[in-house]
């Protein structure tokens, strides 16, 4: 997205923690606009559990198409113990998704201190990688059906829908976000050819035939079962990793752990000519809900993200280097509640390191 004299960005706080830590988040982007000399103005949307609850409204069409006037969204967290599982999610963070076409997932996995890795004698040099997930199609399509529901033969089929566009689309994105970061300018194609014969025999050949275009990108080959291996054995191997929507959401997981948690995990969904969405990757943590114990530095990287999304790269490289900073020097902990500090005093933290 170019510059401009005046950006907008559409916040949604959400439920639980979101608020707490996209308050902390704001704060910082506060900062770094008077260091770096841009304006910007937010507007609020209450898409949530909680208004769920009380009105019974998702995300609708109209609320979609209003979005699509700012130049980017952020986001804290939804979802309300009190709701069933998969209304909240499907009716507001797969809906903006999907009807904003977001199609591309950035989750960067990377270590700030060798305090916060799980992982024996790994170094911040050594956990480094970005994983792009596709994040419109797979098994999040939600087709599928039941046959003879609550008998004793029913069977319940859930569809992975691939089209060689929409995977296309994902693995060349991909393509040059590793030349573009080039770092080891590696990219691994991360699936299971050897059982989903269909699936990813598409996305095997349509990988081998963009990687022809980029002869300058090294290209790699690793099953997700043996990646999540490799990201605990030897997570220095990886540069950046391509996957489908399942995959990715759960080796993300696991990278959040081995980069320090959720609390520093941030991520990206991004539709590169449209309107992007930037989060932590952690959920709404109901437990520590109004506490000021939560670990707000995911949703302040995640505004970092959106901020070098909409042409602030000096400010975004700014807030990362202050997040590195206290990481390494401040913090006793990336957990709630156990980081020596309160959430937001963390984000103080941060804009006093900017
Ligand atoms: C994520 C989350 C979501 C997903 C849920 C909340 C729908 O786990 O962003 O990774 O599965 O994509
Ligand atoms: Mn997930």
């Amino acid at each position: 997205m170019s510059k401009s004299n005046m950006y907008k960005i559409a916040v949604i706080p959400g439920d639980g923690t979101g608020p707490e830590v996209v308050a902390e988040g704001l704060k910082v982007m506060e900062a770094a606009s008077k260091k770096f000399n841009f304006k910007y103005e937010t507007r609020e949307f209450d898409f949530s559990g909680k208004r769920f609850l009380k009105t019974g409204n998702l995300v609708s069409d109209k609320d979609v198409d209003e979005l699509k006037k700012y130049h980017a969204i952020y986001l804290g967290a939804v979802g309300d113990p009190n709701v069933k599982p998969g209304i909240i999610e499907t009716g507001v963070l797969l809906k903006l998704r999907f009807a904003l076409d977001q199609y591309i997932n950035l989750r960067p996995v990377k270590l700030y201190s060798s305090n916060y890795c799980p992982l024996k004698d790994k170094n911040p040099e050594d956990i480094d990688f970005v994983v792009v997930r596709e994040n419109s199609e797979g098994l999040y399509k939600g087709m599928g059906e039941f046959k003879d529901k609550g008998t004793k033969n029913e069977v319940a089929i859930q569809i992975s829908y691939n089209t060689r566009a929409g995977v296309e689309r994902c693995i060349r994105y991909a393509f040059e976000f590793s030349r573009k970061r080039n770092k080891k300018k590696t990219l691994t194609l991360c699936g299971k050819t050897n059982v989903l014969t269909y699936a990813w025999d598409l996305w095997q050949r349509t990988f081998d035939e963009v990687a022809k275009e980029y002869p300058d990108i090294k290209t790699d080959y690793a099953h997700v079962d043996a990646t999540t291996m490799w990201f605990v054995k030897n997570p220095e191997w990886f540069d950046v990793i391509v996957t489908d929507n399942m995959f990715g959401d759960i080796i993300t997981d696991l990278g959040a752990m081995i980069q320090g948690g959720m609390g520093i995990a941030a991520g990206g969904n991004i539709n590169p000519q449209g309107v992007s969405m930037f989060e932590p990757i952690g959920g709404s943590a109901p437990k520590y809900t109004g506490k000021n114990v939560i670990n707000p530095l995911a949703a302040i990287c995640a505004a970092g993200m959106l901020l070098e999304n909409i042409g602030e790269a000096k400010a975004a490289r700014c807030i990362e280097d202050a997040v590195i900073k206290i990481v390494q020097t401040k913090l006793t902990s990336l957990a709630a509640g156990k980081m020596g500090y309160s959430t937001s005093e963390v984000g103080d933290l941060v804009v006093r390191n900017l």
